[in-house]
Formats: C-alpha cells, sequence, structure tokens
C-alpha cells in the first residue's frame, strides 16, 4: 500500500475520497517533485580557513560567505546517507502510485558538485526513474552555479538532458499531454546578475529568445494539454514576506509575464509547475487560468505532488507527503 510511503495532505477535487489511489479513468499521472537540494561532501574547515587568509579578495570573501551560509542552512547536512535514503523511498513509492513521469522542477543538488549530480542519478536509476520517457527535469540555480566556484566541476548536462536559458524544448507524452521545459536561471557569463556575488542566480530570468522559440515551434505540439517547467516562481502572494523578500532576492522571475502570454497561445489552460521557493503552495492555487503547483523543497517539506489527467482531458492536484 502507498499508504505506508505517503500521507494524503489536500486534492484540487473535494469530492474525492481522501486517499492517493490511481482511479480507473486516469490516462496519465504526472509526480513533480522539486529542490532536492542533495548536499554535497564538501570540507567546511578547509573554506572557513580560505575565508580568514590575507590572500582573500572581496570578492572571494562574499562568495565564501554565501556559500558557507547556504550549507549551514541545509536540513540534512549532516545525514546525507539518510536524506538520500528518503529520495529513494520516495522515488520507489512512486511506483506504487501508478505515476507514469516523473517531473523534477529544479535545484536536485545543492552545491552544483559532480559528486552530488552523480548520487540522484544513481538514485533515479537504481529506482527505475531513468529514461527520457520517464523522467523530465530542468535546472534550478543551485544546479546550474556551483557554490564552490574554486572546485572543479562539469556543467548539469554532463549528467542530464536538460536545456539552456535561451532554448526550451516540447516533450510529448502519451494521451495528449505536452511538457515545455524552460530554464530559467540568468546566463551566468553575459548576463551577471549583480546580486549574484551574494546569491547566485536567486532571481530568475526568462529569455525572449525562449519564448520566439516557444512562438516559432507550438506547431510541434498543437491540441495537447501543456504543462509548463520552470525553476524560479511566478507569482509573489502565496507566500510570508521574510527578509530576502525585502531586498528583491526572492522575486519572480524577470519575464514571466511573458512567458504567460507565449503559453496561452499553445493552451490557454496550460498548468505551471515551479520550484525555487521552499514554501509549500495550496493545491487550489491559479495564477489567472493557469493552475499552478509548487510542493515546497523537499528538503524541508517531504510533499510532492501528483497531477491525474482523465479520460475527459481535466486534471486533478494531489499533495502527499513522505512518511520518514
Ligand atoms: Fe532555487
Amino acid at each position: 500500500m502507498a499508504n505506508a510511503f505517503f500521507k494524503w495532505i489536500d486534492c484540487t477535487d473535494k469530492r474525492r475520497p481522501r486517499d492517493m489511489i490511481r482511479r480507473p479513468d486516469t490516462v496519465l499521472r504526472i509526480a513533480q517533485l522539486t529542490d532536492l537540494h542533495l548536499p554535497g561532501e564538501v570540507e567546511l574547515a578547509k573554506r572557513l580557513r580560505q575565508l580568514v587568509s590575507n590572500k582573500a579578495s572581496f570578492d572571494n570573501v562574499s562568495h565564501e560567505i554565501s556559500a558557507i551560509s547556504n550549507e549551514f542552512g541545509h536540513h540534512y547536512r549532516s545525514e546525507r546517507k539518510l536524506y538520500t535514503n528518503l529520495i529513494k523511498k520516495t522515488l520507489v513509492g512512486l511506483h506504487r502510485l501508478g505515476v507514469d513521469h516523473l517531473v523534477i522542477t529544479g535545484d536536485l543538488v545543492h552545491c552544483g558538485l559532480a559528486a552530488e549530480f552523480l548520487d540522484i542519478r544513481a538514485a533515479l536509476e537504481i529506482t527505475g526513474w531513468w529514461g527520457e520517457e520517464k523522467l523530465t527535469v530542468i535546472p534550478g540555480n543551485h544546479d546550474r552555479f556551483n557554490l564552490y566556484e574554486r572546485l572543479p566541476s562539469e556543467p548539469m548536462e554532463t549528467f542530464f538532458p536538460v536545456v539552456t536559458p535561451r532554448e526550451p524544448r516540447f516533450k510529448i507524452l502519451p494521451n495528449g499531454v505536452a511538457l515545455l521545459e524552460i530554464d530559467s536561471n540568468r546566463d551566468p557569463i553575459d548576463d551577471r546578475h549583480y546580486l549574484e556575488r551574494w546569491l547566485p542566480n536567486t532571481v530568475g530570468r526568462i529569455y525572449p529568445e525562449a519564448l520566439d522559440w516557444v512562438d516559432r515551434n507550438r506547431g510541434q505540439i498543437a491540441g495537447h494539454r501543456l504543462i509548463t517547467l520552470v525553476h524560479h516562481h511566478v507569482t509573489s502572494d502565496w507566500y510570508p514576506t521574510r527578509a530576502s523578500t525585502i531586498w528583491g532576492l526572492m522575486e519572480p522571475a524577470d519575464g514571466v509575464d511573458h512567458l504567460v502570454e507565449a503559453i496561452e497561445l499553445v493552451d490557454p489552460y496550460s498548468i505551471i509547475l515551479h520550484g525555487h521557493k521552499h514554501d509549500v503552495m495550496a493545491v487550489d492555487y491559479t495564477l489567472g487560468t493557469h493552475q499552478v503547483g509548487c510542493p515546497g523543497g523537499f528538503a524541508s517539506s517531504l510533499r510532492f505532488n501528483i497531477l491525474d489527467f482523465n479520460v475527459h482531458g481535466e486534471q486533478v492536484m494531489t499533495q502527499l507527503e513522505l512518511r520518514p
């Protein structure tokens, strides 16, 4: 029974019983996980020594502070094995729920290091979620920006088949549903945000080139129900105000309004799934005609969403939580 793995939280269809069983009229069941933030094994003491050394320039110091505070902020920093096992348990449980396709809306890893990417990829492979027909992953800011720039790393592309900021992609799933994969990270070389030396790519950006691509290629998925996948959040009225909000560090991605206009030409009711904010969004939340989903940072909340499409093209979202 899946109930041994997961707790039912809420569902958009209030007439349904409070369970997670896949209904007979479901033609496609999608799971959304986000912000796993799998932690790496970076030696903190070494970086603290670098921080206080005389050679450290201002830029180095600010970068180190940002990296270290990120690390201390990680809930499972000291319990990496336990956390990886919780992820594996969830991935196994998704099979029991009858999930057809898994989407992860960014920040799979915490520091952007190769060892972390290899760990999460291994967890996906070992639990049977590897492969384009079963899995779609988009990059988050933690995946794109190595928090420890002074340690060697490889781009996310080395480990996952992901899109880039200026070229998105459509993926056609069975039974009339398609995904739009967007990379909402700012180009780290050509277009670095002034706040990035403190917090890498916290404010996302949707590039006009990406929207032109959607416009040119929307014929590929004509008539499909569209699910738009984007890491950064698209609205700001659903989470509490915090210090980071005041400084503009956690504002919705730049260019979001244009993204919404572009997807409405494809599907006026496109669902939008995102992450980045670790607050849990209520399953009933909508932006205009768009149902929006953000189950919060998995590392903090252990929550995820299930999206069911039925024979009539209607969708129902259910939020579940892992029983650790
Ligand atoms: Fe993020």
